[in-house]
């Protein structure tokens, strides 16, 4: 298989929820380009929506009328996350400071993810939260004035700190979130770039009492968990090169790219500028003869998403991978630790489970068969990938579930591979 040619990939979904959300809670008018127009992001426009926010249908160039926190109200019917982890933990973080009460509802994979991770802060600072008894969906939120707040997250989520910081902005509090590790910043940067007094040392963040926020144009960059799968597509093909055009390089984002690196293939970055508070560059990535790494968890919050290619990355590398202080991987859209390795196995690959990740054997043989996505966006892209790979021959049991966060995927991969 023989990569060539440039790819600009979709908007970053991280970002592109972030500009809807504070585009609402921002006075004036935001314009959004190249937001991500996925189902994830069609999640946060319809809650946004029945919470009574201007938002137009998505398109490249819209623009966000914001009101402020003052044009929410009291919903008519329950918040619709879909598949969305990211849409309800936020917008859980927003309502939790508005005066009214709200139900957050979501597909089956969503509805199982924890949520106690958000309800006891939110709680903490005065918000009253009915969770059913596994922690999931359907989760009642009863919002109010809240309290300031001064957090230690057990986990590196950039969800949990957002919702908390979301918080603080809506209802005028202070509050400050520690993370065991440093979780993707976009919400900081632009809550900054909007004009709220925003602050981060090393793995605490914290937001001033009396924050407010303003307008904001915004040009999302490429999502970097989308453009790892063309990376790693370009890692693993005999010959080639691939573009990769305006991907955002933010350094909280950029693990798997380091990881390819040391894994044996060419990448480069080529003008890095700064774009609306985010780094961006274009990157061009060329085939190497891969070898196994091992990624732990200092290094699993930059490249979180990224684990399930990586993992099907090193069934193509020599020697080994071990993946650990990854336990996180095991309530995403899926347990991706048990439904990577169950796929793997199942396609003649040589991996194992750990508690908190993975340990994958390089392979020469040729990885053949069916593999189930139970739904979930990233384990069809990766193993669409490694599918592509020379001598595979790997069936995805739902290919239509890329639309979470990268509708045009299969078209893009076709686009961009020859044999
Ligand atoms: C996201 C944060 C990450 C990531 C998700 C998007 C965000 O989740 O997995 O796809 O936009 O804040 P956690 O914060 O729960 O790790």
């Amino acid at each position: 298989m023989k990569v060539s040619g440039s790819l600009r990939v979709p908007g970053d979904k991280s970002i592109s929820h972030r500009a809807l959300i504070l585009g609402a809670l921002g006075d004036g008018e935001s314009r959004v380009t190249g937001i991500l127009q996925s189902a994830d992001v069609k999640s946060t426009a319809g809650v946004l929506r029945t919470l009574g926010a201007d938002v137009p249908a998505l398109s490249s160039d819209i623009v966000v009328r914001g009101g402020g926190p003052k044009q929410l109200r009291q919903p008519e019917r329950e918040l619709d996350c879909g598949n969305s982890g990211t849409t309800t933990r936020l917008m859980a973080g927003v309502v939790a400071a508005l005066p009214i009460t709200a139900t957050f509802c979501g597909d089956a994979s969503l509805s199982r993810r924890p949520m106690r991770r958000i309800a006891r802060p939110l709680d903490a600072m005065g918000a009253r939260i009915e969770l059913p008894p596994h922690g999931g969906l359907p989760m009642t939120i009863h919002g109010g004035s809240l309290h300031d707040i001064d957090w230690e997250s057990e986990v590196a989520s950039a969800q949990v700190k957002s919702a908390i910081l979301l918080a603080a902005l809506v209802s005028g509090a202070r509050a400050r979130v520690a993370e065991p590790a440093r979780s993707r910043d976009h919400t900081e940067r632009m809550l900054a770039a909007r004009g709220a007094r925003v602050h981060v040392d090393g793995t605490t963040a914290w937001i001033d009492a009396g924050s407010h926020i303003g307008a904001l144009d915004v040009d999302v960059p490429g999502d970097p968990s989308s453009a790892a799968f063309f990376a790693a597509l370009a890692a693993v093909a005999d010959s080639g090169t691939l573009r990769l055009d305006h991907v955002c390089v933010n350094e909280t984002r950029t693990g798997f790219l380091e990881q390819l690196r040391r894994m044996g293939a060419r990448v480069t970055e080529e003008s890095r500028r700064l774009e609306g508070g985010e780094w961006v560059a274009d990157l061009v990535v060329s085939p190497g003869d891969l070898r196994g790494v091992v990624v732990g968890a200092a290094d699993v919050p930059s490249m979180v998403d990224e684990l399930p290619m990586l993992a099907c990355l090193a069934t193509r590398a020599q020697g080994e991978t071990i993946i650990t202080g990854a336990g996180e991987l095991r309530v995403k859209e899926s347990d991706r630790i048990t439904a990577v390795v169950a796929n793997l196995r199942a396609i003649g690959g040589d991996a194992d489970e750990l508690p908190d990740g993975m340990h994958i054997r390089g392979l020469s043989r040729p990885l053949r068969g069916r593999v189930t996505t139970h739904g979930d966006h990233r384990l069809a892209m990766a193993f669409g990938v490694l599918g592509a790979a020379s001598g595979n021959a790997i069936d995805v049991d739902d290919r239509d579930c890329v639309a979470v966060s990268y509708p045009e995927f299969w078209r893009d991969l076709a686009a961009v591979t020859s044999e």
